[in-house]
This record gives structure tokens, C-alpha cells and sequence, in this order.
């Protein structure tokens, strides 16, 4: 069984995503981390991404690796750790530009679609899911929630987990910085966010954590 969840920025997806997966034993995929890693190793390299040779030789090789350590994951490129940069305001400020290469997607897209290969349960979370990448999932989820609130929770994320780079951070930068960043990943040309016809929408703006997952698991007990 494969249930996808896309949504914008901060509207919970890793977080419900993650728990998710863990009330029904299934695995769980974080492809905005794939995206983020591509975008460390090509800053890491310093690859211009309008060189589009470098770039198509780049992505031929590219690999990484995703390790669990207890109940979280850790990520690798060319076996350097990354999980802590690859969520810095450096990565965060490029990987959308990334993401909308259509070479970058097709790579990364062939890689999501071998790991939900037939008979696999997990739940994928993303932006094209639903979409584009598994467009017959069995149960399709789209995150949303009110801006002012994504963006205080993300300020609070940021503070815990970046408290230096966060210090000089308001709200409303929070707030731009999120819209510019849905802007760019709804209005690229190759799969651009937007919500499945056949999606169940959840706005998680007042719900905590447990009652979103918990109104997907209503759902997909009713499959
Ligand atoms: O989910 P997260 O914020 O970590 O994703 C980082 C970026 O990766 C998104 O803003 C988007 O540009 C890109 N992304 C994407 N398609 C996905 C997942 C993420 O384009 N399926």
C-alpha cells in the first residue's frame, strides 16, 4: 500500500508523515530530503546550474545514503553526513530553483518510483506524489494551512534546531520566505505543487499532529 501526502511548506508533512508511518509499520520517505542533498552536493561543488553538461554529468553520479538511527533517519553524500545542513538557510534558499529542473526531477523521480515498487507500504511525502510520481496511491493526502500559522511553527522549528541563524529571523521573514518558496514550487512548469483531483485535503492549521494522523488513519482504515 502506498499513501503519499503533499502539501506546502510547514503545513506538517515530515512530522505526520514520519508518525504516520510508524502506526502502521510501513516505511517512510522524506523526498524533500533527496532534493536537499542534490542541492548541498551541487553547492559543495560549486556546479553552475546553467551548465546544463556539468549538470547532467553531475547527476549521473550522484548517489546518497539513508541511514536510520533509531527512530531517525540520517542522511549522506559521498559519505559525509549531511541531516543537519541540508535543513540550513543555504540549502532552503536554493533547492527550489533545483527542484524545478526537469533533469533533476527525472533522476530523482525514478529513484522515489524503485523504492515503491509493487507490494512495498510506506508513505511518501513530497510535493508530486500524488501527482506525478504515484498517481494510482492507494490513499492520496494534501496538507494545507493558514500562512501566519505555518510560519510561527517554522520560526519555532528554526530557533530549536538553528538557534544562531535564527536569531536574527522574524515572522514576517518567516513568511516570505515560505511564500516565495510555495511560489516557486507551484508555478514551475514540470510538476508544480498542486493537489490531486482525487486527494483528501486536511488543513492542519488548528489540528495537532496526533489528529491529523489520526483522520488519515480513519481514512485508510476505511480502504
Ligand atoms: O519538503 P521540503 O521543504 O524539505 O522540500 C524542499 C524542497 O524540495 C521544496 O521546496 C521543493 O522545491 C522540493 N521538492 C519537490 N518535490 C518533492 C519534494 C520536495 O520539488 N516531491
Amino acid at each position: 500500500m502506498i499513501i503519499t501526502i503533499d502539501g506546502p511548506v510547514a503545513t506538517g508533512k515530515s512530522t505526520v508523515a514520519k508518525k504516520l508511518a510508524a502506526r502502521l509499520g510501513f516505511i517512510y520517505f522524506d523526498t524533500g530530503a533527496m532534493y536537499r542533498c542534490l542541492t548541498y552536493a551541487l553547492m559543495q561543488r560549486g556546479i553552475n546550474l546553467d551548465d546544463r553538461e556539468t549538470l547532467l554529468k553531475f547527476l549521473s553520479d550522484f548517489t546518497f545514503d539513508i541511514k536510520q538511527k533509531g527512530s531517525d533517519k540520517q542522511y549522506f553524500v559521498r559519505n559525509e553526513e549531511v541531516t543537519t545542513q541540508i535543513r540550513g538557510q543555504a540549502v532552503t534558499a536554493l533547492v527550489s530553483k533545483v527542484a524545478a529542473i526537469p533533469e533533476v526531477r527525472e533522476s530523482l523521480v525514478k529513484l522515489q518510483r524503485a523504492w515503491g515498487t509493487k507490494g512495498v507500504n510506506a508513505v511518501f511525502e513530497g510535493r508530486d506524489l500524488g501527482t506525478v510520481v504515484f498517481p494510482h496511491a492507494d490513499l492520496k493526502i494534501f496538507l494545507s494551512g493558514n500562512l501566519e500559522i505555518r510560519a510561527q511553527r517554522r520560526l519555532e522549528e528554526w530557533k530549536t534546531k538553528f538557534p544562531k541563524e535564527a536569531d536574527h529571523l522574524t515572522l514576517q521573514h518567516m513568511k516570505q520566505e515560505i511564500e516565495n518558496r510555495d511560489m516557486k514550487d507551484s508555478t514551475r512548469v514540470v510538476s508544480p505543487l498542486k493537489c490531486a483531483e482525487d486527494a483528501y485535503v486536511v488543513d492542519t492549521s488548528n489540528l495537532s499532529v496526533d489528529q491529523v494522523v489520526d483522520e488519515i488513519l480513519a481514512r485508510a482504515n476505511s480502504l
